[in-house]
C-alpha cells in the first residue's frame, strides 16, 4: 500500500547503472510460516564510469532486513538506510562483497509477484520487478549476473527443487530437509529468475539440437495432471526444430524445464532454463481442453521458448524497450502457428483480435507508444500494444525488407549483441545494416501512439488506362501527443478485374509490370500511385493480409463487397470483405431498431452466406471464418459514441435472421460434419479444428430456431463428444437458449463430472457469465459464492468476473449500471489482494467515452467511487489518473 502518490519513471532519465553485480550467490531457507533468503553478491563500481564511489542504492520491498556483511564485516545500523523501497550503504572500494540475509513470507504473498504460495508448492515471478521482493538487488534488466542458487526445503512435501540453469551439487540434512545447488552459465538480469519447490511429477523427453547435442526436456506438474503435458510436450520439440530452421536459433542449455502453476497472473514466463506457466496454458487433452486452448498452449510454448533469443540472450536495457522482446517475440510465435496450422486463419484471428482490443486501447486513455516515454507501474505496461501492435510494427519490417533480409537482419541483431541488454533503437539499426535502408520514419510507430487512418479513394481514365490510387493518412491525437507526423505504412495490394483475376501492377516511370501484388511503400499525409496500361476499370483489392495495423476506408459498394468475399485471390481480405458487409448491415439495423421491432435488413448478406454454403470446394476453415459476424466489440469500436444495448439487439436480430433463413443448408452441412466427428478420434491438427469450428458454429446458428429437433442433437453433442470442443460448444447453446432446464441439466452434470478439474471449471464458470441471456448479474453473484470460485485466482477472477465484464454485453451495460457497480465493487477487492489483476480487470470501465452519454454517465461514477474508495495500489492509481482525466 501507498503512502504517497507514485511518480513518472521517464525514458529520458535513464542513467547507466552506478554498481553491476558479477555474481550472484543465492540461497533460499524454505518455511511454512517464512522463508530466510541469503544473498552473496560479488559486485563492482561500473567500469564505463568514473572510479568516484556514489552511495549504493539497492531495491527492496516487503523484506525483513535480518544481517547485513561488507566484504565479509557486519554493517553497524549507522551504516546503512532502508526505506520501504531502498537499503543504501557506502562502498568504501571499487570491487566489493555484499552479504544480506532477509526474512519474507511467501505464505502471505497474494500479489503473485516475488516468492509465493501456490497450490502448495513454492514458485517465484520475477518480471518485471519482482525480484526485489525476494531480496535487496539492483533490479533492472541493464544489470546482467551469474546467479549460484541453493534451495533447502523440507523433503517430503517438497522433493523438487528447481532453479536456472544446471544442478551441480545436492544433499541430505538429517532433519528431514534436503537441498540442491544450481548454477546458471549465462547472464541473465533478475527479471528471468526462478525457483521451484514442491511435490511435482514430470514428463520427460529429449531433443537433439542442431549441432547434435542432447537436450533434456521436463514439463513438472502436479501428479494428477501428468497424463495432460503431451500435448505441450509436442509443442516445444516442434517449436525448437522450428526455430532452428527458420531463425538459425539453437538451445543453449542441457536442460529445459517447463512448470505449471495455479496461481499465474500472466500467460507464462520465460525465465532461463525454467519456464514457469499458469497451468492453463500447459495442461491439455482432448477430454478437458477445446481446440482453441490446443493452440493456445502451442503458441505459448513457443513464445516463451522463443524469448530465450529474442529476450534472454538479448534483453532489454530499460523496461521502456519491452516491446523489443515481447513485440519480437509475438511476431516470431504468430510465424510458428501459421507454419503450424492455417496462415490464413491465424492472420484472421490475430486481426480481430488486435482491432476489437489494441485498437481500443489505442483510441482511450490508457494510449501509449509502442516504446513509451513514461510510466508509473510498469505492470500495467503489459499491454496489447506492447505485445500486439509491437508485433505487428515487427511484421510490417518483414514486409518492407522481405523474407530474406529480415533474417539476415535478425541474425546481425543476435550475433551483435549477443549477452547485452539493448534497446529497440539496436534492433533497427540491425535491420538498417542488412537492408541499407534508411528507417528514421519507419521509426515513428515505436514514438507515436494511436492508430493511423488510411483514406483511398481512386479514379480510372479508359481513354489513357491509367488507374490513380490516392492516399491520405492521418493520426488522432493521444493523450499528451498532437501533431503526428506520417508513418511508412506498407500497403499490400492488387487490382482485380471484373472476373476477378489480378491485373499486372505497373506504376508510371516503371518499365515492366508486376505481376498479382504488390507492397505499395506510404511515407506521405497525401501521396498518389498511378498505374499504366491497366486496361479495364479494376476493383482494388487494398491492406492485403493486413499489411499494417491501421483503419482503413474505402468506398467499397455492397456489391463490391459482395465480390471480393467470393472471388477475392487474398484470402484475408475475402473475409475482410465479409466482415465489411455484415458490419454495413448489422448498422442498419442498429439505426432502424429505433424505430422499429422488424427491421429490413439487406438480403444480400443471405445471399452470399447462402452460396457459400453451397460451394463444395471451400475450405471448412475459411467457410466458419466467413459465416462468423463481427463480433460485438469490435461493432462497438465502429461508433463514437456506441450504444451497447442497441449494438447487441442488433447483432442477435441478423444473426437469428440469418439462422432461420438458412437453417436447411446449414442443417445439412452440420449433420455431414457432426457424422465424421463421431467417427473419427480426436485430434488437434488444422483440418479437423477447422471441421469441428464449423460444426459448432452452424450448431450455434441452428440453436437460434428454438427448434425442439436441433435442441436434441445439441443435448446429444454435449453428452457423448470424446471432447472439450464439441462439449463446451454444445453447453455454450444451451445455456445462451430459453431451454433453461436442459442447460441446467447440462450444468450439473459437467460439473459432476469435472469438479476436480480447475482448468475445466474455469470454462463451466466462464461460459455462465458470459450468457446473454436475462438476470446475468444474479448469476454471477452466485458463482462467486460456488466452492469452486477462489478472488484469489487470477484464473477464477478472468473466467467470472472478466468474462461478464468482457463478454456479456447486455447484463454488463445494464441500463440501470448495476453491471458496472458490480465490477467496480471486485475491483476494490481485488486491489487489497492483488493490484496487477486489480488494475487490468477495471479496463471495460476505463473505456467510458467510446459509449453513449447515459452509459458514460454510469461508468464514471464507478471510476470515483473505485478511486474514493481508500488507499490504491501504484496499479490501479496509475489506470485510475489515466481515465479520469481523459
Ligand atoms: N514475459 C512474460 C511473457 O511474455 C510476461 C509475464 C509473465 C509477466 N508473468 C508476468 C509480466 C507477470 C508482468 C507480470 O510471456
Ligand atoms: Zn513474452
Amino acid at each position: 500500500m501507498r503512502t504517497e502518490h507514485p511518480k513518472m519513471i521517464k525514458l529520458s532519465a535513464y542513467r547507466l547503472p552506478d554498481y553491476l553485480i558479477e555474481e550472484t550467490h543465492l540461497t533460499f531457507e524454505l518455511h511454512e510460516s517464512y522463508a530466510l533468503v541469503h544473498a552473496r553478491l560479488v559486485m563492482q563500481r561500473n567500469p564505463s564510469l568514473d572510479t568516484h564511489l556514489p552511495p549504493l542504492v539497492l531495491d527492496g520491498q516487503k523484506l525483513e532486513l535480518i544481517d547485513i556483511n561488507l566484504n565479509g564485516e557486519r554493517l553497524s545500523a549507522m551504516e546503512y538506510t532502508v526505506t520501504d523501497k531502498h537499503l543504501t550503504l557506502q562502498p568504501t572500494t571499487i570491487e566489493f562483497e555484499l552479504d544480506t540475509t532477509v526474512r519474507i513470507e511467501p505464505q502471505n504473498n497474494t500479489e503473485l509477484e516475488g516468492l509465493y504460495k501456490s497450490s502448495g508448492m513454492f514458485c517465484t515471478q520475477c518480471e518485471a520487478e519482482g525480484f526485489r521482493k525476494i531480496t535487496y538487488y539492483l533490479d533492472r534488466p541493464d544489470v546482467m549476473s551469474r546467479f549460484t542458487t541453493t534451495i533447502f526445503a523440507d523433503k517430503q512435501n517438497y522433493p523438487i527443487l528447481l532453479s536456472n540453469g544446471n544442478p551441480i551439487a545436492q544433499g541430505e540434512d538429517d532433519d528431514g530437509r534436503h537441498w540442491v545447488t544450481w548454477e546458471d552459465p549465462f547472464k541473465k538480469p533478475a527479471y528471468l529468475f526462478a525457483v521451484v519447490a514442491g511435490d511435482l511429477w514430470c514428463v520427460e523427453d529429449t531433443f537433439t539440437t542442431m549441432s547434435g547435442r542432447e537436450v533434456a526436456l521436463r514439463i513438472y506438474v502436479e501428479p494428477e495432471n501428468i497424463d495432460k503435458c503431451q500435448h505441450a510436450m509436442n509443442s516445444l520439440k516442434k517449436c525448437m526444430r522450428w526455430d532452428e530452421e527458420k531463425y538459425g536459433r539453437e538451445y543453449d542449455l542441457d536442460i529445459f524445464m517447463v512448470v505449471a502453476v495455479n496461481d499465474f497472473n500472466m500467460g507464462a514466463m520465460e525465465n532461463k532454463g525454467l519456464n514457469i506457466f499458469n497451468s492453463s496454458c500447459v495442461l491439455a487433452k482432448a477430454e478437458t481442453a477445446t481446440d482453441a486452448a490446443h493452440q493456445r498452449v502451442e503458441s505459448i510454448v513457443a513464445h516463451e521458448y522463443f524469448h530465450n533469443w529474442s529476450g534472454n540472450r538479448v534483453t532489454c536495457r530499460d523496461w521502456f524497450q519491452l516491446s523489443l522482446k515481447e513485440g519480437f517475440t509475438v511476431f516470431r510465435d504468430t510465424q510458428f502457428s501459421a507454419d503450424m496450422n492455417s496462415d490464413v486463419v491465424k492472420r484472421i484471428e490475430d486481426v480481430s483480435y488486435l482491432r476489437t482490443h489494441q485498437f481500443a486501447e489505442d483510441a482511450g486513455p490508457m494510449a501509449h507508444p509502442v516504446r513509451p516515454a513514461e510510466y508509473m507501474e510498469i505492470s500495467n505496461f503489459y499491454t496489447l500494444t506492447i505485445y500486439e501492435k509491437g508485433a505487428e510494427v515487427v511484421r510490417m519490417l518483414h514486409t518492407l525488407l522481405g523474407e530474406a533480409v529480415f533474417r539476415q537482419g535478425a541474425d546481425l541483431y543476435f550475433e551483435r549483441h549477443d549477452g547485452q541488454a539493448v534497446t529497440c533503437d539496436d534492433f533497427i539499426a540491425a535491420m538498417e545494416t542488412v537492408s541499407g535502408m534508411d528507417l528514421t520514419q519507419f521509426k515513428l510507430w515505436y514514438s507515436q501512439a494511436g492508430t493511423p487512418r488510411l483514406v483511398i479513394t481512386d479514379s480510372y481514365d479508359a481513354a489513357t488506362q491509367t488507374y490513380c490510387l490516392q492516399v491520405k493518412q492521418s493520426c488522432p491525437d493521444t493523450p499528451d501527443q498532437t501533431d503526428k507526423k506520417p508513418f511508412v505504412i506498407p500497403l499490400r495490394m492488387a487490382l482485380l478485374s471484373q472476373q476477378g483475376q489480378s491485373l499486372p501492377l505497373q506504376l508510371q516511370g516503371e518499365s515492366i509490370a508486376m505481376k498479382g501484388e504488390r507492397v505499395l511503400a506510404v511515407t506521405e499525409a497525401e501521396q498518389s500511385f498511378i498505374f499504366q496500361k491497366v486496361t479495364e476499370q479494376p476493383l482494388p483489392s487494398l491492406l492485403r493480409s493486413f499489411s499494417a495495423p491501421v483503419i482503413m476506408e474505402y468506398n467499397y459498394s455492397r456489391d463490391d463487397l459482395v465480390f471480393l468475399l467470393q472471388h477475392d485471390t487474398d484470402g484475408f481480405n475475402r473475409w475482410e470483405a465479409g466482415q465489411q458487409l455484415s458490419l454495413q448491415v448489422i448498422e442498419d439495423v442498429v439505426g432502424q431498431l429505433y424505430e422499429t421491432d422488424e427491421p429490413m435488413m439487406d438480403s444480400r448478406l443471405v445471399e452470399v452466406f447462402t452460396a457459400l454454403l453451397a460451394q463444395d470446394d471451400l475450405d471448412p476453415a475459411m467457410l466458419a471464418e466467413f459465416l462468423s459476424l463481427p463480433s460485438t466489440g469490435y461493432i462497438i469500436e465502429q461508433y463514437e459514441q456506441a450504444d451497447p444495448l442497441a449494438i447487441h439487439q442488433a447483432r442477435e436480430y441478423v444473426s437469428n435472421q440469418l439462422a432461420y433463413a438458412l437453417k436447411e443448408p446449414m442443417r445439412v452441412r452440420y449433420d455431414a460434419l457432426r457424422k465424421t466427428s463421431l467417427e473419427t478420434p480426436y485430434v488437434a491438427q488444422a483440418s479437423d479444428i477447422a471441421r469441428r469450428r464449423l460444426q459448432n458454429m452452424l450448431l450455434a446458428y441452428l440453436m437460434r430456431t428454438n427448434d425442439l429437433d436441433i435442441l436434441d442433437e445439441c443435448v446429444d453433442q454435449f453428452g457423448v463428444a470424446d471432447n472439450m470442443t464439441e462439449r463446451l460448444a454444445a453447453l455454450a447453446c444451451l445455456v445462451n437458449s430459453p431451454f433453461t432446464d436442459e442447460a441446467q441439466e447440462a450444468l450439473k452434470r459437467f460439473a459432476e463430472r469435472f469438479s476436480e478439474d480447475p482448468i475445466v471449471m474455469d470454462q463451466w464458470f466462464s461460459v455462465q457469465a458470459a450468457a446473454v441471456v436475462p438476470s446475468g448479474l444474479e448469476r454471477v453473484t452466485h458463482l462467486l459464492e460456488h466452492p469452486a470460485f477462489s478472488i484469489k485466482n487470477p484464473n477464477k477472477v478472468r473466467a467470472v468476473i472478466g468474462a461478464f465484464s468482457m463478454q456479456n454485453t447486455p447484463n454488463f451495460h445494464a441500463e440501470d449500471g448495476s453491471g458496472y457497480a458490480f465490477l467496480a465493487d471486485k475491483v476494490i477487492e481485488l486491489d487489497a489482494l492483488n493490484p496487477q489483476i486489480a488494475a487490468r480487470i477495471i479496463s471495460p470501465l476505463t473505456r467510458w467515452q467510446r459509449y453513449d452519454l447515459h452509459h458514460q454517465e454510469l461508468m464514471l461514477v464507478q471510476l470515483k467511487r473505485i478511486k474514493n474508495s481508500g488507499e490504491l495500489s501504484a496499479d490501479l492509481f496509475e489506470v485510475l489518473e489515466k481515465s479520469l482525466v481523459a
